[in-house]
């Protein structure tokens, strides 16, 4: 059949063959020769609505990953050096980056599929997480940590204060909320995503900022003006798009929330005053 073939078309046949062998024997290389794991697509994990952490022997910890809009569950976990993790990323809405700082860990997490990578860490310190595919209004603020730690416990999960961003500002005022509700409130600003759009600190991000909420004085779009009460921050959370704070956009999402950790949101917002 080749001699119905030009010298030209042989060349661009031979060029091309040349170029997909090369490519081959660098990707068998990678992986047999270096050890390194190509991130793949798995098929034998369903798509899960539910982050989780789960330790499956002393060296090996699974975290099934879940991305939404803007926020990595779990934000942030906590191992020994020397753990290998099995990494499981899925997404709740739109297509999400998920690269580890300093790994070639490089996954995409994408509705309805779920990616898989394994991870050796080694060294301690923290490995930062981030989005690396524009997600949207809150897409610069995506982000998650891996803290390797000789001292991690034996669950990987880290319980309390998880970003320093959702502290509550300042050290002034007494906060009448137990250690329990406050760590409980941050963790769900964390996995529920608030800390990507709203600030602790009084920086305009998304959404405004929760410092100094409780109380304050809002103008709303439609030119009218409120004062932010309970009531009001209630409504904000079950129906965040029927009152718009003048300058935002009505880009928050309805949270799936159950009753508790709307009580506990919001008791932690009304001390942020
Ligand atoms: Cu998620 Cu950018």
């Amino acid at each position: 059949m080749l001699k119905y073939v030009g010298i030209e078309e042989k060349r661009v046949l031979l060029s091309a063959i040349g170029v997909l062998t090369f490519s081959a024997g660098v990707l068998a290389y990678l992986y047999w020769g270096r050890g390194v794991d190509l991130p793949g697509c798995v098929t034998d994990v369903a798509p899960y609505q539910e982050a989780s952490v789960k330790r499956l022997g002393d060296q090996q910890v699974e975290v099934k990953y879940l991305a939404k809009m803007w926020a990595f569950e779990p934000a942030e976990i906590q191992v020994k050096p020397g753990t290998e993790l099995l990494i499981y990323l899925h997404s709740a809405d739109v297509n999400h980056g998920f690269h580890i700082d300093g790994t070639n860990v490089n996954l995409m997490a994408v509705p309805g599929a779920v990616n898989f990578a394994k991870l050796k860490v080694t060294r301690e310190g923290d490995y930062p997480i981030v989005c690396h595919e524009f997600c949207g209004a809150g897409h610069q603020n995506m982000a998650a940590v891996i803290r390797v730690r000789e001292s991690a416990g034996p669950d990987a999960i880290i319980p309390v204060p998880l970003a320093q961003s959702a502290a509550p500002s300042g050290g002034s005022q007494k906060s009448k909320l137990t250690p329990i509700v406050a760590a409980q409130a941050q963790k769900l600003l964390a996995t529920k995503g608030c800390i990507g759009c709203h600030s602790a600190d009084g920086k305009v991000l998304v959404g405004p900022s929760f410092q100094k909420i409780f109380g304050r004085a809002e103008k709303l779009s439609d030119g009218s003006e409120i004062s932010v009460t309970e009531e009001y921050l209630r409504e904000s959370i079950l129906d965040p798009n029927k009152k718009i704070v003048s300058g935002f956009q009505p880009l928050m999402p309805k949270l799936p929330l159950a009753d508790d950790e709307l009580e506990t949101l919001i008791s932690y917002l009304k001390e942020q005053k």
